[in-house]
């Protein structure tokens, strides 16, 4: 399976399900070995630069494909916020790519624009690895986040695995990206959220055509009992045109106690973070929280990535 390697990364529309499957087990071996044989994987990258690219605010995802590169003895260079470079004299995303496939071996890319890191990889020989398009995607998070709910064990058996997506589902795009790779699955899906913020209705077709089960409704608490995952989701103020509509909006979901009582005792809760307040702190030490379980998969998912765009398909062999 080497048709992910050396390749861009820029939807889960790109992935077919034993690509998906593969970089799954990629992921396992990387932390099995990070685990296990820390020093034999520290220097499988030496030699490489990853650039990272962030036009919008971002702590984790930045951060963690950073960290990544690092643990596998590679160099980072960044470029923050764009505030700090010619994109603000005008310079396009196609030139850009153009000056950074002098610099770096691999680059990750997050823009506000929906689609803008595609233009981006079209001017790209290097792997451009999409950190987030605008309202559009967020492929690496909804990799990181199947990966959390594959070791949970939630989608290995005949039953169907009920998974709850609640929040601003029109603009989420870690939600956009796991419902293209979680259709692959025996998933019931249940979106929770207001009209105002209802997920797409392409999205919610193809969902549909999948075969997976799908229901929508307005009411958490009514649908609380039947979950096995609960993907919490932030209102994503950035993505309002209208002050009034986020306002309305902004605290329609919380989940706390009270909300629990109706959960499963083995329910998953699930949160790509940032939180505003959709999750009470109080939550946070409740076993079936697993939003921090999240962020460090990030790490050993983005390991194998990183890899994988440098062509390094057979990390075991490599490193015997
Ligand atoms: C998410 C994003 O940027 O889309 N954050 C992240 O990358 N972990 C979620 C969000 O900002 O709400």
């Amino acid at each position: 399976m080497n048709n992910v390697a050396s390749r861009h990364f820029l939807s889960c529309n790109d992935l077919s399900q034993a690509e998906m499957m593969f970089i799954l087990r990629q992921t396992e071996t990387v932390e099995r070995l990070y685990k296990t044989k820390r020093n034999d994987i520290s220097q499988l990258l030496r030699g490489k630069i990853l650039a990272t690219l962030f036009f919008e605010p971002s702590t984790r995802t930045r951060l963690s494909f950073e960290t990544a590169m690092l643990r596998l003895g590679g160099q980072v260079i960044t470029m923050e916020q764009g505030s700090s470079s010619s994109v603000n004299k005008g310079e396009t995303l196609e030139d850009m790519a153009c000056v950074i496939n002098c610099y770096a071996d691999v680059v990750a890319v997050r823009h506000p624009e929906p689609f803008s890191v595609m233009r981006f990889a079209s001017h790209s020989k290097i792997p451009v690895l999409n950190a987030g398009d605008g309202a559009n995607e967020h492929p690496t998070q909804a990799l990181l986040d199947l990966y959390t709910i594959y070791k949970l064990q939630k989608l290995n058996g005949n039953k169907k695995t009920v998974i709850g997506l609640v929040g601003d589902l029109k603009n989420a795009r870690t939600v956009h990206s796991l419902i293209k790779l979680l259709k692959y699955f025996n998933v019931q899906f249940v979106f929770i959220s207001s009209s105002e913020v209802k997920l797409p209705a392409d999205l919610l077709e193809d969902v549909k055509k999948s075969g997976c089960g799908v229901q929508e409704t307005a009411d958490l608490n009514a649908a609380m009992p039947e979950l096995d995952v609960l993907y919490v989701t932030r209102v994503q103020r950035e993505r309002f045109e209208c002050q009034d509509t986020y306002q309305r909006v902004k605290n329609l979901y919380h989940v706390d106690e009270k909300l629990l009582q109706q959960a499963k005792p083995d329910l998953s809760i699930m949160h790509p973070l940032p939180r505003v307040d959709e999750i009470a702190k109080s939550i946070d030490t409740d076993p079936r929280a697993v939003y921090f379980q999240q962020v460090e998969n990030g790490i050993y998912l983005r390991m194998a990535l990183l890899l994988l765009a440098l062509s390094i398909t057979r990390i075991v062999e490599v490193v015997a």
